[in-house]
């Protein structure tokens, strides 16, 4: 089966076999059905982080498992449960239309909402994990199912348990409380100065959402025009010495102080090397965001990971930064699968 479609890169690399799963029911039948053949097994949802580097030799599942609706609504609090097949800004406009606060600022995110754990999506201040709830899984490893609370998920900056044991638990449903009357997170700059450049009005969860899309739409581009997998890396996090020296020497890096340490923005860092716009036969980097690369003509995975082996050097000689790519690498040889 060919995977092309189902990764937002485009690169082209194919499955053994493959599931649409639409029922969560079906799925310990699957999992039993690959291990009899000995199959290796990888769950896909929108497939907007992750690269193929070749094919995929055992069973590709598809989670297609579709479904929302809310639950213990109480006074203006209600939980929204989401199958995780379910689109994510799909979600978000569902949840915002219906005057829902709590995701407004994850809006345009690709990927369903299954992944959306995976790597605790964040964006204008927000993450997942401040209205997730919980989280249904499979656990592969105990063959039971589970529903993990919030804090049982390991969230951290684009990190969570799913992503750490990777390949151990299947998602197939999430939970979120969301409120009509929590304040609204307008703090992130480019969001803060959207809303002033706006007429006088008291935003709302769909104001900001719009909002959000606007400035998405203006500096990251639409996977189905420029086929792209987000950011291809995490910002870094150095230590405070480290910071102090790159301070001294690069007065306008972007920074934002953690609990630990300082994290510095990867766009930055990579747009200072000249990358951003660059592009040879196939692949490139964005030219309005320096984090993203994209797949120009025909590139494969292995083109992609590349571009972005030169990157990383290049940064981490200039720099002394070591980046991490955000996206998980499937397939080809030695490489393992992830959820
Ligand atoms: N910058 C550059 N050059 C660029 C792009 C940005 O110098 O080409 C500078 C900007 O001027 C700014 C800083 O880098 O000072 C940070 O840029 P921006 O605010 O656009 O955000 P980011 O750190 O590049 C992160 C997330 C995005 C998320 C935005 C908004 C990561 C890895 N990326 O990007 O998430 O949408 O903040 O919250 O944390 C994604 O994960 O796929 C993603 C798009």
């Amino acid at each position: 089966v060919d995977l092309q479609a189902f990764n937002t890169l485009q690169v082209p690399a194919t499955a053994r076999y493959f599931l649409e799963l639409r029922d969560s029911e079906l799925l310990e039948d699957a999992l039993t059905w690959a291990r009899e053949r000995g199959l290796d097994t990888l769950f896909i949802g929108g497939g907007s982080n992750l690269v193929f580097a070749g094919d995929f030799p055992g069973l590709v599942i598809h989670m297609a498992i579709q479904g929302r609706h809310w639950e213990q609504i109480e006074g203006d609090e209600a939980t929204l449960v989401l199958g995780a097949g379910e689109n994510w800004h799909d979600a978000v406009l569902y949840a915002t239309k219906s005057g829902y606060r709590g995701i407004e600022n994850l809006a345009l995110i690709p990927g369903t909402a299954g992944a959306a754990p995976v790597q605790n999506i964040g964006a204008y201040g927000v993450e997942l994990c401040d209205t997730l709830v919980s989280v249904t899984a499979f656990d592969r490893e105990t063959g039971k199912w589970l529903r993990l609370a919030n804090d049982q998920c390991g969230f951290g900056y684009r990190e969570s348990l799913f992503k750490r044991k990777s390949g151990r638990y299947v998602i197939t449903e999430i939970r979120l409380r969301l409120s009509r009357s929590k304040p609204l997170q307008l703090g992130y700059r480019d969001l803060e100065e959207y809303l002033a450049s706006l007429p006088d009005r008291e935003p709302d969860a769909l104001s900001v959402a719009e909002a959000v899309m606007a400035i998405r739409r203006r500096k990251l581009p639409d996977p189905r025009q420029l086929p792209n997998a987000g950011s291809f890396f995490k910002n870094p996090v150095v230590t405070e010495a480290d910071y102090g020296r790159l301070k001294e020497l690069y007065p306008d890096i972007p920074a934002y102080p953690q609990a630990q340490g300082v994290k510095v923005a990867a766009a930055w860092l990579i747009d200072q090397c000249g990358w951003k716009g660059y592009r040879d036969s196939r692949v490139g980097v964005h030219n309005r965001q320096a984090l993203v690369l994209i797949n120009h003509a025909g590139g494969t995975g292995r083109n992609i990971l590349e571009l972005a082996d030169r990157i990383r050097e290049s940064v981490r000689k200039r720099f002394g930064v070591i980046l991490e790519m955000e996206p998980g690498v499937v397939g080809g040889a030695g490489l393992s699968p992830i959820v």
